[in-house]
């Protein structure tokens, strides 16, 4: 990659996924003189270590659950005496969002744990990290950081599970919107005061300045923001709302980023709402169907925006060619009103094979309809 970046003359790599960012890709494109949007592999572990994550949280004293991190069947076992039900249980490392177990009953968890530790998520499940559950609602954070400078770069709220009602199993995310209120300028003050500034500066301090987008997971608790944990890149689909509201020249906030100068640069928001469907290929998350006919002919009339996943183009046609497969994504005055806008796109497209949740977005509407009424 970094070899062809070099042949090219790239002026700017924005790295996207998770894995290669853990992998070293930045460090490799850097080394080379090209501007990169990501952390080297030392401050991706801020993703590809749930447990490194949280020594960092007790180091430099941010606000998170209660945990332990157990490097063998006999010593996890042995924690979970230590918590109470329900049981969080945490592969360490990369899982492509399927290592956390939630469970019900000591006994699951037992279970649970039993499986980790026998290799149900390869090397990642070498180390588990048990956790104090927290109670909450969940919100994410976006910042960028050089290292240095701190700008903020957003919220947004997702919904996980595949059914409505947030019911049945989880997903890379059915739908999000943005900005999501629950998080108010004076939690937000909060969240950087207490989470994302004492993250930036010992990563620094300890030699491993964080460069890119910090993306927050945290619960809202009766005691204040706490952090569940960090991704290093824009999440999917949180990216697509964010994109959406975004002013700014794009390009240029990322390569003041790449380039140590994000404090001199202007990442502006709209003063909307944005909202995204998924829609998935029936069987997801588990074997999708591959090959289905797709046709958007004009339903981005009514102003919604449609972002490809997993598709492809088949002797001309348009087809689904993965699990997550259409981002129908739309503005609004509020989440009510860009909701409307998304689902009248996502009617007006032809795609028999596919699927999508109808509620998204549905806590921030019945909360707008009320502050209405
Ligand atoms: N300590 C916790 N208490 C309650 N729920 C949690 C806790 N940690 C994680 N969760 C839930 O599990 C989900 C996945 O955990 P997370 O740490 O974000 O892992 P990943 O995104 O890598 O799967 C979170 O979005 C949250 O809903
Ligand atoms: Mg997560």
């Amino acid at each position: 990659m970094t070899a062809f970046c070099k042949a090219q003359a790239i002026a700017l790599v924005v790295v996207g996924p998770e894995a290669p960012l853990v992998a070293g890709l930045a460090d490799s494109l850097r080394a080379a003189g090209i501007a990169v949007f990501g952390p080297s592999a030392a401050a991706a572990q801020l993703e590809g270590s749930k447990g490194f994550t949280k020594d960092l949280c007790r180091r430099a004293g941010i606000p998170t659950a209660g945990y332990v991190r157990c490097a063998s069947l006999s010593d996890a076992l042995a924690a979970l005496d230590r918590f109470a039900a329900p049981y969080v249980l945490k592969a360490d490392g990369l899982a492509a969002g399927k290592g956390v177990v939630i469970a019900a009953t000591c006994a699951e968890a037992q279970d649970a744990l039993a499986e980790m530790f026998g290799g149900q998520f390869g090397e990642a499940g070498a180390e588990v990290v048990i956790e104090e559950f927290l109670k909450g609602e969940e919100v994410s954070f976006f910042a960028l950081t050089d290292g240095e400078a701190i700008v903020p770069f957003g919220s947004a709220q997702d919904h996980k599970r595949v059914g409505e009602g947030d019911t049945g199993p989880n997903t890379g995310g059915m739908g999000a919107y943005s900005p999501a209120p629950v998080l108010t300028l004076a939690l937000e003050a909060q969240v950087m005061a207490e989470i994302v500034k004492p993250t930036v500066r010992t990563m620094r301090e300890e030699g491993m300045p964080y460069s890119g987008v910090l993306f927050a997971g945290l619960m809202l608790t009766e005691d204040g923001p706490k952090l569940i944990e960090y991704n290093c890149r824009f999440g999917d689909p949180e990216c697509q709302v964010l994109m959406m509201r975004l002013e700014s020249d794009l390009a240029e906030v990322l390569l003041a980023c790449a380039q140590g100068q994000i404090a001199e640069a202007e990442a502006r928001f709209a003063d909307r709402a944005a909202l995204t469907v998924v829609m998935a290929a029936k069987g997801y998350p588990g074997a999708p169907d591959k090959g289905g006919t797709i046709d958007l002919d004009d339903c981005e009339r009514g102003g919604a925006k449609v972002f490809h996943a997993g598709t492809a183009i088949n002797d001309g046609r348009l087809v689904a060619n993965g699990g997550r497969v259409l981002n129908v994504t739309a503005t609004g005055r509020s989440v009510t009103e860009a909701q409307k806008t998304a689902y009248a796109a996502v009617d007006a497209i032809e795609f028999p094979t596919g699927f999508c949740r109808r509620d998204i977005g549905y806590r921030e509407v019945s909360r707008e309809n009320v502050d209405a009424a």
